[in-house]
């Protein structure tokens, strides 16, 4: 495939060389290059553009940015862009205020989500959460004694879903499909969940598994 993404940050990075080295095309998108100059000495078969380039080249787009600014990096990488692509929504609407005794502050509510607002805003786009609720060292090839940890999606769109589903497996996910897009309510806050034992006690190597 080839899988455009948007961002230039530890998520970008790491989910850009996984596409990669799982044999896909890649170019990753920013405002200002030279955030990738050195992802692309290491990534040599990776393009690297603008957001606009990034969303063009991509089959499949990754949204990999910071959650205060998503809403503007659709737009600047253009909704006519994206048009009927999958969008994989990495992002978490985190506040900028800072965590409270390792809890993160979210500028959304629980009736209402970042993704939610994306799709609401883009209605064209087939946005579907993934990627998420983990931290970006475990994303592709995640080591867990054998086990397959789970991702949580959702999204409006069954294909884009099948397609995200499809990238799951060959990273090494387990995925869990938890319905249309208010679902994002639910799996956002996953990121709450999952970095309180990193803000207490440095304990940054986990997963969610659904035992069932
Ligand atoms: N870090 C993790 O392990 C992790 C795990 C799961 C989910 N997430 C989520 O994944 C997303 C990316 O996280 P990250 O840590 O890799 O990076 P980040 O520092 O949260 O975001 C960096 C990216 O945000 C873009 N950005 C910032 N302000 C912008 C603006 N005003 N307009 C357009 N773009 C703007 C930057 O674009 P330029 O390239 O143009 O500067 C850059 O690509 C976040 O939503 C985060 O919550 C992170």
């Amino acid at each position: 495939m080839k899988v455009g993404v948007l961002g230039s940050g530890d998520v970008a990075k790491v989910l850009g060389a996984g596409f990669l080295n799982h044999g896909h095309e890649v170019m990753m998108g920013s405002r200002d290059t030279a955030k990738l100059a050195d992802w692309s000495a290491k990534n040599r078969k990776g393009r690297v553009g603008s957001f606009p380039d990034a969303a063009k080249f991509g089959e499949v787009v990754v949204l990999a940015v910071k959650g205060t600014a998503a809403a503007d990096a659709v737009r600047a990488a253009g909704a006519e862009n994206l048009r009927a692509k999958t969008v994989v929504d990495a992002t978490n609407p985190i506040a900028d205020a800072p965590p409270q005794n390792g809890v993160l502050k979210y500028f959304t509510s629980l009736d209402d989500s970042l993704m939610e607002r994306l799709q609401r805003e883009f209605h064209a786009v087939h946005f579907v959460k993934a990627f998420n609720s983990v931290g970006n060292a475990s994303m592709v090839n995640p080591r867990f004694d054998g086990v397959r940890p789970t991702m949580f999606i959702c999204g409006n769109e069954e294909a884009a879903k099948k397609t995200v589903t499809s990238i799951l497996d060959q990273f090494g996910w387990e995925t869990a499909d938890m319905g249309k897009a208010e679902a994002a309510r639910a799996i956002e806050p996953l990121c709450i969940l999952w970095c309180i034992p990193g803000f207490l006690r440095n304990d940054w190597v986990h997963a969610f598994k659904l035992l069932t």
